[in-house]
Formats: C-alpha cells, structure tokens, sequence
C-alpha cells in the first residue's frame, strides 16, 4: 500500500510513538488527524502543524468514540488509513494493591475496547476507499504475558486476536489489518523505565516501511527477537519478560 494521499486517523497521536507515526505519515504528503484528551497538546500540535486535524476525545468513554466517528464521517468523509495506537499500562498486583474497578476496566476499555468499537464503526468508511488499511499497535506482553501488567497485557492479546479475526474476515475486501508491535520505546508511557529503547521515529519509520512492503505484523527492533524466542521456547520468553527491567 502507498504511503503517500492518504487520510489517516492516529488515536494517542499526541505524544510517543502515536505523534512520530503523525509526523511520519505527515512528511509523506498524508492528510493527518490525531485525537487524544489533553487539549493543551493538541492545541499546541495544531499549532505547530495548521495542516493536522486534532480532535479532543476520552476513548475510555464509548460516547467520545461515537462522537469521534460522526467527526469523522462529516469532516474526513475519505478516510481511509485507522491507527489504533492510544494506549495505558499500569501495573497491578491483585494480592497487595487492590485496583479501582474504573482503573482496571479503562486499561481494558483503552487498549482494546476503543481499538474494536472504531474499527467496526469506521469500516463502512473505510470500505469506501480503493485501498484501506487498520493499523492495531499491540505489544509484545500480548503474545508473553509479564505478570506486573496483567490487565495491559490481557488487552494487548485481546487487540491481537482481533487484529486475525479482522483480517480473515477482510480478506476479500480492500481493507488490510496490520499489527505493529513496538519493542520498549522512549516515551511517556515507560520514562521510568531503564533499559535500551527505541526512539518512537524509528518504530514509526519501521512501520511506514511495513505498510509499503504490505507486511501484517511488524516487530521492529528486539520485538522480533523476543518473537522467534518464544517460538522456539516459550518459557525462555516468558523469563526474559519478567526480568526486563
Ligand atoms: N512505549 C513502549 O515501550 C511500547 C511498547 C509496546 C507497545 N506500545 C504501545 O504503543 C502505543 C503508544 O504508546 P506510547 O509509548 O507512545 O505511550 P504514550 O507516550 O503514553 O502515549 C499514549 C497516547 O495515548 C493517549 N491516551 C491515553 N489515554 C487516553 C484516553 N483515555 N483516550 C484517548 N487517548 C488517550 C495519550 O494522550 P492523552 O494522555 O492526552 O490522552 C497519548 O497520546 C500504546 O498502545 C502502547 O501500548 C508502547
């Protein structure tokens, strides 16, 4: 699929690896339009891009996300690339820190409720167009589950699994589904973190360059690594995960 002419839609596209897909696609001649809830980030994007379309939406919230659809439908009626990158991790323990019943059911509406509800809400319009693609951006913990992050990890099989499903059920469509799943990044997300990440340009450039050679999952950097462990020898993976730091 071409990466240039297209109207792409990027949630979580305010900061991290959501803003350098933005920027990415953007320097490539593509119509831009990013969502999230912190409006002074917005303002501040659409300040610096005039050309980008920002949209200021809680995806936790399923009317935010209906709302964010009827925007979509009005003013970019030609949509045809959905990047499903929003997401949050938190840590829980069940036996020694009981989370708030809203925190651990809105990690799961986030990372895939929001995910699911825009790509069956926005297919109709994705279906429009010649050539469309939804691009669902797990984690390598969806596939090797790290006990720190259980309900991250739970949504990001979730968001996997949809992201087959979807695409079998596309097959004869003009709609592709691709999974991006990023190794540990330099954003927000894990700034606590220690460790060697990635910077988020470069998942972002991997991704582009996935899309051009129209792969279905894309792992750049050590996400390829842990994959083919995992293949070989799961508990192996699943050790590596738990002690990464
Ligand atoms: N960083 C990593 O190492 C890593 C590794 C693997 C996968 N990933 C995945 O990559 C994606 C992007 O993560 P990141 O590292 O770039 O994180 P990030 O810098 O924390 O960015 C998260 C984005 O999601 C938005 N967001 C958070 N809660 C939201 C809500 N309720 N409604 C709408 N938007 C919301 C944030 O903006 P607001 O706060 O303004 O809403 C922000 O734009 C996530 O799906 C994550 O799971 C990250």
């Amino acid at each position: 699929m071409q990466t240039t002419g297209n109207t792409i839609l990027i949630t979580g596209g305010s900061t991290g690896i959501g803003r350098a897909i933005a920027r990415a696609f953007h320097a490539q001649n593509n119509r831009i339009i990013v969502t999230s809830r912190n409006q002074a980030r917005l303002a501040q994007l659409q300040q610096e891009f005039p050309d980008w379309s920002t949209y200021p939406a809680d995806l936790t919230c399923t009317a935010d996300v209906i709302e964010l659809v009827a925007f979509i439908e009005e003013q970019h009626g030609s949509l045809n690339i959905l990047v499903n990158n929003a997401g949050q991790q938190t840590a829980c323990n069940f036996l020694h820190q009981v989370p708030s019943p809203a925190a651990l059911v809105g990690e799961m509406r986030l990372n895939f409720e929001a995910a699911l509800l825009l790509a069956s809400l926005l297919l109709p319009v994705l279906l429009h167009s010649p050539a469309a693609l939804i691009v669902n951006v797990g984690s390598a913990l969806g596939a090797v589950p790290r006990s720190a992050y259980p309900v991250y990890s739970a949504s990001k099989a979730a968001l996997s699994a949809l992201s087959v499903c979807l695409r079998r059920q596309l097959r004869e469509t003009n709609v592709s589904v691709m999974e991006l799943v990023p190794p540990l990044t330099d954003t927000l997300m894990n700034a606590e973190r220690s460790g060697p990440k990635m910077s988020p340009e470069s998942v972002a450039e991997a991704l582009l360059c996935g899309i051009q050679n129209n792969r279905r999952t894309i792992r750049p950097g050590s996400s390829s690594i842990l994959h083919a462990i995992s293949r070989v020898s799961p508990g192996l993976a699943s050790r590596l995960v738990e002690a990464s730091p």
